[in-house]
């Protein structure tokens, strides 16, 4: 099927619809994105051209179009265990802390978003990090006083991470074989994470565009791979924000190619093993 012709016009009326909703800014350099993503989902609306897509789309503010343009304009792409630094971090550094927050009732939870969870395999693979730690250093904790958020926007990607359901691909990516082994039942070439994994992780849609204080406040904040799709003054304010949530002490970890340089704003950056995360001080230690 062809692409419907996207005019420039048409392009910046689009890109400045996708920027506002969701925060992805869709440079000229990607205006192929567009043409090649929303091209099926107009014709399946009836649209001939784009032109007549976004008037559509601007005046059915009700209908479910606009949450389809948005699906169809982010990337899911992620595995498990992405990256090897944060789990470098969480496992020499994090965890141990805060599983002896915990054995010395310093705290009795430890609370964990994952703010751009995609189809689940970060969150179920800190999950998944946290069972072996305690598994591996006879921690006095119970996997219960952990307690994991992940959220999105998109919805399709939210439908994957709550069932807990993997395909053959999916699995293959990063997740070594005796993790998959202890922690995944197999069903006719899927795999569900077990219930052990799945009871720690809840799921909710978030935007990050919109205010997210009622999640309440965390420990460690995972943001990875997302800040990069926004312009830098949306970044700011969306790290700003997430620092707002993060306890004193807290940390927060972004992706490999991210970094808060020029909005470090309230946080101090912190190293394990050469890996960088950023750490709100506590208090009398700003
Ligand atoms: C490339 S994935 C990264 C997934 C995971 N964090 C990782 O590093 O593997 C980016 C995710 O950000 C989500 N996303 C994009 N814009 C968002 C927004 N405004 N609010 C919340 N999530 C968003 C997308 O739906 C997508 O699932």
């Amino acid at each position: 099927m062809t692409d419907l012709e996207l005019t420039d016009a048409t392009f910046k009326n689009l890109r400045d619809f996708i920027e506002k909703k969701c925060g992805i800014a869709v440079g000229d350099s990607k205006r192929y994105l567009i043409e090649t993503r929303l091209s099926t989902l107009a014709k399946g609306v009836d649209c001939a051209t784009f032109d007549e897509f976004h008037t559509k789309l601007v005046t059915s503010p009700n209908s479910n179009l606009a949450d389809q343009v948005v699906d169809a304009m982010t990337t899911n792409e992620t595995l498990w265990f992405r990256d090897q630094g944060p789990w470098s971090i969480l496992n020499e550094k994090l965890l141990p802390e805060c599983s002896g927050a915990v054995s010395r009732s310093e705290k009795n939870k430890i609370r964990i978003w994952c703010a751009a969870a995609s189809t689940g395999q970060e969150p179920y693979s800190i999950a998944i990090s946290i069972l072996e730690h305690i598994r591996n250093s006879g921690a006095d904790v119970k996997p219960d006083a952990f307690r994991i958020i992940g959220t999105d926007l998109s919805p399709s990607a939210l439908y994957v991470g709550t069932s807990g359901r993997y395909d053959r691909l999916a699995i293959e990516r990063g997740l070594a074989p005796e993790l998959r082994e202890r922690y995944f039942v197999e069903n006719d070439d899927t795999w569900d994470v077990n219930s052990q994994v799945k009871e720690m992780v809840q799921f909710e849609q978030r935007n990050l565009m919109e205010p997210f204080d009622a999640l309440g406040r965390f420990d460690l904040v995972f943001c990875r791979n997302v800040l990069i799709y926004f312009s830098a003054d949306l970044k700011r304010d969306i790290v700003t924000r997430i620092g707002e949530r993060i306890v004193p002490g807290g940390a927060f970890i972004v992706g490999a190619s991210e970094s808060l340089q020029g909005m470090m704003g309230i946080f101090k950056m912190k190293q394990v093993s050469g890996n960088f995360f950023y750490q709100r001080p506590t208090e009398g230690n700003q």
